[in-house]
């Protein structure tokens, strides 16, 4: 069984070991708040890393600490949230050990939890209804990780990064 910090049982809760990172800038922000009524109505742990109110704002500055706690190990998984989720995904994976996913989709978003064990899911709330976006985070959240193959892949992505992340 492969394990992330992801991971767990298909039968386990959403809530089993799951600390998610949220973050959004001001073309984010009311998605970042129903995505928060979603956690909290379903037990989910999160820490909001802002933005605060709905004002004019940096999505890079709001990706950083967000990354920088999913890499700690403080959280397991973050969601950006931004108006397109594309800005948000370019910052992200500009992190070491970050694997950010812009998802439009739940297709995309398991399939990138299978395949790419993705660590950050962005989302553009200028793109998708809040309806799919909240479908897409509950597959990211409860889609583990399938190793083998795929294990091997994500661990050229992370040679890549070695060679080139000064
Ligand atoms: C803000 O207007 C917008 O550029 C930002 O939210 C995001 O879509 C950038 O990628």
């Amino acid at each position: 069984m492969p394990v992330t910090r992801l991971d767990r049982k298909a039968d386990d809760s959403m809530s089993a070991d799951v600390k998610v990172a949220l973050a959004a800038d001001h073309g984010g922000f009311e998605l970042k708040e129903a995505v928060k009524k979603f956690f909290d109505s379903n037990g989910i742990s999160y820490t909001d890393f802002g933005i605060y109110a709905p004002e004019r704002c940096d999505y890079p500055v709001l990706a950083e600490p967000a990354c920088l706690s999913v890499r700690s190990g403080e959280c397991t998984a973050a969601v950006l949230i931004c108006g397109t989720g594309i800005g948000m995904s370019i910052a992200a994976n500009k992190f070491r050990g970050i694997r950010a996913a812009c998802c439009t989709d739940t297709y995309s978003a398991r399939m990138t939890r299978q395949h790419n064990d993705a660590n950050v899911l962005c989302l553009g709330e200028r793109v998708i209804g809040e309806g799919l976006a909240l479908d897409i985070v509950k597959v990211f959240l409860e889609t583990c990780f399938d190793g083998g193959r795929h294990a091997q892949r994500v661990g050229l992505i992370a040679e890549i990064e070695g060679r080139n992340f000064k």
